[in-house]
């Protein structure tokens, strides 16, 4: 059972207004979709990411796990909340390498805001984003 998380002084609009300064560095050169992130953690701290590309393609790194990244690398492990922003007409969801990421670090009710640039909005939680998850109970016991 993770741990329930309490309630944080940090507004959803703030949130996403984080993730959206966050995106202005983004470095996107090949694709051009730049993307910005902001993590709540319990701890009441707050944790931003830009997606950064590489001339290599492959190594391109998310927002989210640069955030991540940068929480957890700060002593974070536990996360609130996660808002992203694309400059999109919809909304653009997180990525499967970084739902992955983000349900190591969730609560039981840890929610992913997802935001464009024209102000539209959509929650979800992470386990309904994530469902059926591989995660660290599977590891107990084996052998
Ligand atoms: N990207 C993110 O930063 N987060 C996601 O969840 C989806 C994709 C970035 C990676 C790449 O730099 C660009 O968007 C296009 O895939």
């Amino acid at each position: 059972m993770r741990k329930r998380s309490f309630m944080a002084a940090t507004s959803d609009d703030e949130l996403i207004e984080r993730a959206k300064q966050a995106r202005l560095a983004a470095h996107a050169p090949y694709s051009n979709f730049e993307v910005g992130a902001a993590i709540l953690a319990t701890d009441g701290r707050i944790f931003t990411g830009c997606n950064i590309e590489n001339s290599t393609f492959g190594l391109t790194m998310c927002a989210e796990r640069v955030a991540i990244f940068k929480a957890v690398s700060e002593g974070a492990t536990e996360f609130l909340k996660v808002a992203i922003v694309a400059d999109h007409t919809g909304i653009t969801p997180p990525c499967g390498c970084c739902r992955q990421m983000i349900w190591e670090f969730a609560t039981d009710d840890t929610e992913v805001i997802l935001a464009n640039l024209a102000g539209d909005i959509q929650k979800f939680e992470i386990k309904d984003l994530f469902p059926n998850a591989f995660d660290a109970s599977f590891l107990q016991g084996v052998g």
